[in-house]
């Protein structure tokens, strides 16, 4: 489709090339991808709406000229470089010792899968002169989620230095505001908004470890985009070290979103021959706000063949933890006893937590020393683990492999295994030296890529595995990684990839085995780690209010059925708020459920209470486990209304949620969006009851309150339904079902 009317210039660059593939353009769900070669650079022109089929010519769309500028149009690479006229943050820096600073990557080959309607492709760029090839991989997910990554090879015959490679994609220029999410230790996943503006916003994570403050997600978007409207680009990188995410708009206008692993001085120097690879960058658009973006993330969680919940049919089990109950304090007879009446309420999963191993009576000692402790546990954890098993419960263990006390048998072996800035002695060699990082938590950190110590703690936890019926762990690592460094050398992206195997290992021995990853809460959240575990602690904060936004903004990314959610006791360890049971209960249903509470000391009504609540769950699991998560936009910033609706559009779990009081009287009709506009639906409010006074706070419900309602789903979404007045801390869980259904 040539315009006659337009003329181009010749392009220098390309003058005298053979003639460039066709382009590559990946559309999967409404999301497209689109790359030219016709400067033969792959030039990144799109990314976000599906264009359709049938392109204009390319070549035709390059940019003008400005004044004061390169005499040729600039091409934003899929590498962006300097070599190019890129004046933004480069996609590449990295040298020979200084030389070969600049790269001209150039494309040597691409590939896709399918030439007609291609959802993955490898592009291939090479740079003699600096001796090094990018081989870049792309893929389209069905659900719309596209996965980038970069392998950086050096073809050299000295040493070539990685300082960073980062994976780009555009922005369209519609974009204004950027959102992403911050927090602290039981404050995780906190969003915030700000207007973008030319220049650099720029989310950095030394933490060794993916961050309590860590940008699950970093999106551009419309004006105002919302959880329903607004065009959103968004990236999350799958790494669990150090790491920036950026948004960059360059003075030519151009923005681009990407991330890149954030890299210690020479960390990266590699040997000819050997490649560095990128983590990988996920990316979704969504033309329909963040609910769109949330769909591609799970779209994607979903069609894994591993993925544990309701669409593989591995429905996940209610969990028992002790951790809240008895912190420390590990007395068998206590454990049985919470054992036995966690299974009278309908507990599928008895989890013991930190405090069973050698010399851990508090966290000042033992990490590192992976052997039950035999002064705690004279006949071992069978006793327990029988009991547990005997009661129809799974039994789940707490572990914190990466890290170790300086007060343990194991760093008093091996002083030398404990990471730092600079290498340490070895037991008995009375040699001195190699400072020790600041402790965190009274504790150290393993260094893991030393092959002997790897070796140990992978011994420990197969042996582990391998003595007792355990079928899954709790595995915690809970400090920074700070000044982390193997043999005088930065590590944390060796460490990182030695934590990633010594998973892959153990799950691969144990296929069984599901694994929790905890990180003092959620400062360990990414798709790196979740590709190898099964779910993640959200939060070491169980106190309801709180998991209101930090589940919401988890939830962005990770499907319910992999966010740890569980019911801690009436007043909050963490914020001593005391909150109800139903408000508990209705927060930590959208999730994957459990209890953190001494169940022992529950009353009788107490008691039934929290069982039915249970009950709820089971009933509600293969729903929430596999449906579409809906928010509303809503106005009233002390209402919060989140959903689950079936694919089908056959039925739908809702919670309204009060987290402040309201600056009005009334909540007025609250719209329920995601329904199928056209069937009709049976609502029912399924907790509290609607005679709950702690709850709600009306002189007169609203009339459907008790018996529920029969409505349209486009009604449902248009108009809304009077709610009732909920006092503040307090929610309502509705059920919605297609009438006849
Ligand atoms: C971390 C975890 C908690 C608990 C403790 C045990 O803080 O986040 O859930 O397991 O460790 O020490």
């Amino acid at each position: 489709m040539n315009n006659p009317d337009l003329t181009v210039a010749p392009d220098p660059r390309t003058a005298g090339t053979p003639t460039p593939p066709a382009p590559l353009y990946l559309r999967r769900a409404g999301t497209a991808l689109l790359i030219d070669f016709s400067t033969g650079e792959p030039a990144l022109l799109h990314f976000g709406a599906d264009l359709g089929p049938g392109l204009p010519d390319l070549a035709l769309l390059r940019d003008p000229v400005p004044h004061s500028a390169l005499d040729t149009p600039v091409t934003l690479g899929l590498i962006p470089q300097a070599s190019s006229g890129w004046r933004g943050r480069p996609g590449l820096r990295g040298h020979r010792n200084g030389r070969a600073f600049s790269a001209r990557l150039r494309l040597e080959s691409v590939t896709a899968d399918a030439p007609e309607d291609a959802g993955s492709a490898v592009v291939t760029q090479t740079d003699p002169d600096a001796g090094i090839t990018v081989r870049t991989e792309l893929r389209l997910n069905d659900g719309g989620l596209l996965q980038l990554r970069h392998s950086l090879a050096n073809d050299g015959v000295d040493p070539y230095t990685v300082e960073e490679l980062a994976a780009v994609l555009p922005v369209g220029r519609a974009a204004t505001e950027i959102l992403d999410l911050t927090g602290r230790w039981c404050r995780e996943s906190h969003p915030q908004r700000l207007p973008l503006h030319q220049g650099t916003w720029v989310r950095s994570g030394r933490h060794g470890r993916t961050g309590h403050d860590s940008s699950l997600l970093l999106a551009a978007g419309t004006s105002g985009f919302g959880y329903r409207h607004g065009q959103v680009w968004a990236v999350h990188l799958g790494w669990s070290g150090n790491h920036e995410s950026f948004v960059d708009t360059a003075a030519d206008g151009r923005t681009v979103i990407g991330a890149a692993e954030l890299l210690g001085s020479a960390e990266i120097t590699l040997a000819p021959g050997s490649r560095y690879e990128t983590p990988w960058l996920f990316a979704a658009y969504s033309a329909a706000g963040l609910d769109g973006i949330s769909e591609a993330f799970y779209a994607w969680f979903r069609g894994r063949p591993h993925h544990p919940g309701a669409v593989s049919g591995k429905p996940r089990p209610v969990v028992l933890n002790v951790w809240e109950a008895v912190y420390f304090d590990h007395r068998l007879p206590a454990l049985l006893e919470l054992a036995e009446s966690a299974a009278g309420l309908g507990v599928e999963r008895y989890v013991l937590d930190d405090g069973w191993f050698r010399g851990r009576r508090n966290d000042t000692a033992g990490l590192g020393d992976w052997y039950v402790d035999e002064e705690l546990w004279p006949g071992g954890l069978a006793p327990l683990i029988d009991a547990v098993n005997g009661h129809g419960m799974e039994f789940g263990l707490w572990v914190e492999p990466e890290m170790v006390n300086e007060d343990s048998d194991l760093a008093r072996a091996h002083p030398d295994w404990i990471a730092g800035p600079a290498p340490r002695p070895e037991a008995g060699t009375g040699g001195a030296g190699g400072r020790l990082p600041e402790r965190w938590r009274h504790q150290q950190v393993l260094d893991l890529v030393n092959p002997e110590a790897w070796q140990y703690i992978y011994d420990r936890l197969d042996a582990l595995l391998s003595e007792h019926r355990i079928g899954y762990l709790k595995w915690d690592q809970n400090r920074d990684l700070t000044e982390m460094g193997h043999a005088g050398r930065p590590s944390v992206h060796a460490q990182t990839q030695a934590v990633y195997r010594l998973l892959d290992a153990l799950r691969s021995a144990h296929p069984g085995v599901e694994v929790e990853s905890c990180s003092s809460g959620g400062a360990r959240v990414d798709l790196g780690i979740l590709e190898r575990t099964d779910r993640i602690w959200a939060s070491d904060c169980n106190d309801a209010l709180e998991r209101q936004t930090v589940q919401r903004w988890t939830g962005m990314v990770v499907p319910p059925e992999l966010v740890g959610s569980h019911i801690g006791p009436t007043t909050s360890h963490t914020t001593a708020r005391t909150h109800d049971l139903s408000f508990r209960a209705i927060t930590a249903l959208f999730g994957h459920f459990g209890l953190e509470w001494d169940v022992r000391r529950l009353d009788p009504a107490e008691r039934g209470e929290l069982a039915a609540a249970i009950g709820l769950f089971k009933e509600y699991r293969p729903l929430l486990h596999s449906g579409r998560m809906v928010r509303a936009d809503e106005p009233d910033p002390a209402l919060r209304l989140h959903g689950v609706v079936s694919h089908d559009g056959g039925e739908a779990l809702y919670a309204l949620v009060c987290v402040a009081t309201s600056f009005a009287e009334i909540p007025g009709r609250v719209c329920l969006p995601g329904l199928d506009p056209d069937v009709r639906y049976r609502l029912e409010a399924l907790y509290p009851a609607p005679d709950d006074r702690r709850a709600f706070k009306h002189a007169l419900p609203p009339a459907w309150l008790d018996g529920g309602i029969e409505a349209s789903g486009r009604f449902l979404a248009a108009s809304g339904l009077p709610m009732p007045v909920l006092n503040p801390e307090h929610g309502l869980l509705l059920g919605v079902r297609r009438v006849g259904a």
